[in-house]
């Protein structure tokens, strides 16, 4: 018998920007990404502020999936899906995040891709905000630092709440959002970059823009989940933190307060605020050491008690490391490094591989705040190989979503109360980080490549016909 819940939400992750592609189409207007140029491992992607026609934007065409949904949910049905996180892009309801009125085209697309998701069987999962705000809310109010797009943000969370609830149960507000905390997150997370142009790398880092935007985030997302509450009680709205789990190297106890101190102000710091509705105790201390002042209005906290999540929701690809000593062996990560764990190896964009980590992970955020829980990114970038027969044999990704398949069992076992799993990109999808393609975490490869070309045909990898065994048995057989 598995120790899952019969109704584990088994399934895959997408975010729109980084699959949709139709960037311009029926009435789409520009988010942040699609201002986003390609870029690799080593060399930065580049935001810029118009688009210049001799530059590639991966998320113009990304894989198509505008155009080919129904093809890719039959896929994801044939392995068994039960759940399918999505994102809804903002800028196709509304353009430029600030009209009154939706795009009817844009609320007729994800009618289509949720009616398609119900016909078999597939719960949607929607991110209302994955890395993908209007573009013209950065030129116009320095992205979320301006108080304003609190209300536009309601507007179009009202919006689609209204238009699927019959549709879609499951939602979160921002898709991690403790992004803002790191310096990455000013341009995919609280877009808080007006008027630069220039490689991701050179953004100014201003920290007291990125706090003060998070704060809008903050109460933009306590608003739409009382909303939700109020008029759609069978809706469950959930947290989404990037679980940057954070190891101290030595038992040095220095080591022990760094490695506690990144994961309050890392990762604790939003969910904290979202799960239970204040800012947390350590806040002040670190705002006055860091020279953050952040304004509020009256009322800021009531609305954040008001507005408490159901669920936490979190991806996790890697744990690091911290110390006070020196040391030159860097780990890399999802917007965030650190220092090389020497009992871990590491993916070739060099994201530290960690399984166990996740059981600590899963129980560390259940004696925190006891309620269930649901990872939905997961995942392993790598570079596959297409075969000349058009095969995938991927046994690495097999190996590593097996060992945290059953890591996640342990945590269950020791009593966790976890929902489901989607794993991150289960069709080939643009990188987040780098803008490739050559990075693919997919159970479904797509012939799309780095510098644009490919015929966008879906191919099945070996991975594909394992996880359709792995959601048969509930977990039961991952052999
Ligand atoms: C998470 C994001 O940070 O990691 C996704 O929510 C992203 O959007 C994923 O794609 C994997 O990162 P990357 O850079 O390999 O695409």
């Amino acid at each position: 018998m598995s120790v899952l819940r019969p109704d584990f939400l088994w399934g895959g992750a997408t975010a729109a920007n980084q699959f949709e592609g139709a960037w311009d189409e029926d009435g789409k207007g520009p988010s942040v990404p699609d201002m986003c140029t390609n870029g690799t491992h080593t060399s930065p992607k580049w935001i810029t502020r118009t688009i210049h026609p001799d530059r590639l934007y991966p998320s113009h065409e990304a894989i198509d999936f505008y155009h080919r949904y129904e093809e890719d949910i039959a896929l994801f049905a044939e392995m068994g899906f039960k759940c399918f996180r999505m994102s809804i892009n903002w800028t196709r309801i509304f353009p430029t995040g600030m009209e009154d009125k939706p795009n009817e085209d844009g609320l007729a697309f994800y009618d289509r891709v949720f009616d398609c998701c119900l016909k078999y069987g597939i719960q949607p999962l929607v991110t209302l905000s994955h890395y993908e705000l209007p573009y013209a809310l950065v030129e116009k109010y320095n992205g979320w630092e301006g108080r304003g797009v609190i209300g536009f943000f309601e507007n179009y969370c009202r919006t689609v709440f209204d238009r699927y609830r019959d549709k879609v149960k499951y939602w979160l507000t921002f898709n991690e959002i403790n992004s803002a905390t790191m310096p990455m997150g000013a341009v995919l997370n609280t877009g808080t970059v007006k008027g630069f142009e220039g490689p991701l790398s050179d953004v100014p880092d201003n920290r007291q823009e990125r706090y003060q935007a998070l704060h809008h985030m903050f109460v933009a997302s306590a608003k739409v989940v009382a909303y939700a509450h109020e008029h759609y009680p069978q809706f469950r709205i959930g947290c989404m933190t990037l679980m940057a789990t954070t190891y101290p190297l030595t038992c040095d106890p220095d080591d022990m307060i760094l490695a506690q101190k990144q994961m309050q102000n890392m990762c604790w710091y939003t969910s904290d605020v979202q799960v239970r509705g204040e800012y947390p105790f350590y806040a002040k201390r670190f705002m006055e050491e860091n020279g953050i002042g952040i304004r509020m209005e009256d009322g800021d906290l009531g609305i954040l008690k008001e507005g408490k999540v159901d669920f936490f929701t979190f991806s996790y690809y890697m744990t690091l490391c911290v110390t006070t000593h020196k040391t030159d062996d860097k780990a890399g990560g999802n917007l965030l490094g650190g220092v090389a764990n020497p009992h871990l190896k590491a993916s070739d964009w060099g994201w530290q591989i960690d399984p166990k980590g996740l059981r600590w992970t899963l129980n560390e955020i259940y004696a925190r705040y006891g309620i269930p829980l649901m990872v939905v990114e997961n995942g392993l970038g790598a570079r596959d190989v297409l075969e000349k027969d058009g095969s995938i044999h991927d046994t690495y990704r097999i190996d590593y979503l097996r060992s945290h398949i059953e890591q996640m069992i342990e945590a269950v076992k020791d009593g966790v109360d976890l929902m489901g799993y989607t794993p991150w990109g289960c069709i080939d999808l643009v990188s987040a980080s780098t803008g490739e393609m050559a990075k693919r975490y997919g159970f479904i490869y797509v012939e799309k490549y780095d510098d644009g070309s490919g015929s966008l045909d879906r191919r099945r990898k070996d991975s594909f016909f394992w996880y359709r065994k792995v959601i048969a048995s509930n977990g039961e057989d991952l052999s």
